[in-house]
C-alpha cells in the first residue's frame, strides 16, 4: 500500500502493441490500477508507429482506471505520423508529454522522448558535417524540451519520463557497441539542475539494467517491460514518489 502522501506511479516502457494483438494490455492496466494512482508509459508503445496499433493500445487506454500519461519511443516514430499515433493515444485519455509538464495528486511529470548520442568519452560532438551538427542539435533540443517543462513545476517532487537513456548505469547488459544508439547524456543536464526531480524513467534498452543514478544522484529506472519482468516477474515497476 502507498505511504502517507505518496503517489504510487506504475511505470513500464516498450509495449511494442502489434496490428495483430487484442486487448494486449487491458488485464495488465486492470492490474495496475489496482497497484498504483497512476501509469507511466515510457515509449515504443507501438511496433511500427500504424494507426492500427494506436487504436488497439486506445481500447486498453480506455479501460484503465487511473490517469495514463508517457511518451513516444523511436518506434512509434517509424511511419512517419507520430503526431497521428499521440493524437489517437490522447483522444484516448493519456497525456502524451512533449511540451507541456503534468502535475498529478502533488507530483510533476515532465518527459520527453529523448535522443541518442553517446555517453562519456562516446558522447557524439557536434563538430564537421551539417548531418553531425543536426544530429546532436537534436539531443539537445530534447533536452531543452524537457528543461522547459521542468522549469514550469511548481512541486516539491516530480519525475522525469524518457524513452532513451539519460545514463550508462540502466543500459548495462547490452553490447557496448550499441550504447551510443541507447541514449544520451546530454539529457542529464536539466535533471539535474532541479531538486524537485525525484526520479527518472525510461525505455528502449530491452536487455539494459534497472536501477542506476544521475551524476547528481537521481535515480534512474529502466522500466522496459523485459526489465521490469527480469527484476519483479511482473512487467511494471511501482515507485513511490
Ligand atoms: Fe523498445
Ligand atoms: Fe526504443
Amino acid at each position: 500500500m502507498a505511504t502517507a502522501n505518496k503517489l504510487r506511479v506504475a511505470a513500464i516502457g516498450d509495449l511494442h502493441v502489434m496490428e495483430d494483438s487484442t486487448a494486449p494490455y487491458r488485464d495488465l492496466f486492470t492490474e495496475m490500477s489496482a497497484n498504483a494512482d497512476v501509469a507511466v508509459l515510457c515509449g515504443d508503445l507501438t511496433n511500427f508507429g500504424k494507426t492500427s496499433e494506436a487504436e488497439i493500445l486506445a481500447e486498453d487506454i480506455r479501460h484503465c482506471a487511473i490517469p495514463v500519461l508517457g511518451v513516444l519511443g523511436n518506434h512509434d516514430y517509424e511511419c512517419g505520423q507520430p503526431e497521428e499515433v499521440a493524437r489517437i493515444l490522447h483522444e484516448a485519455g493519456m497525456t502524451v508529454l512533449g511540451e507541456q509538464a503534468q502535475e498529478i495528486d502533488g507530483v510533476g511529470f515532465a518527459g520527453v522522448k529523448g535522443f541518442l548520442g553517446g555517453y562519456g568519452r562516446g558522447e557524439l560532438m557536434p563538430f564537421g558535417e551539417p548531418l553531425i551538427k543536426a544530429f546532436v542539435d537534436e539531443a539537445m533540443s530534447e533536452a531543452r524540451k524537457l528543461e522547459n517543462q521542468l522549469r514550469q513545476l511548481r512541486t516539491e517532487r516530480s519525475v522525469a519520463v524518457l524513452h532513451y537513456s539519460p545514463v550508462v548505469d540502466t543500459i548495462q547488459g547490452e553490447p557496448p557497441a550499441i550504447f551510443q544508439y541507447l541514449g544520451s547524456q546530454r539529457l542529464c543536464e536539466p535533471i539535474d539542475r532541479f531538486d524537485h526531480v525525484k526520479a527518472v524513467v525510461h525505455g528502449h534498452a530491452h536487455h539494459g539494467t534497472y536501477e542506476g543514478k544521475t551524476p547528481r544522484g537521481i535515480p534512474v529506472y529502466n522500466v522496459a517491460q523485459f526489465v521490469c519482468r527480469e527484476a519483479f516477474g511482473r512487467p511494471y515497476a511501482v515507485l513511490e514518489i
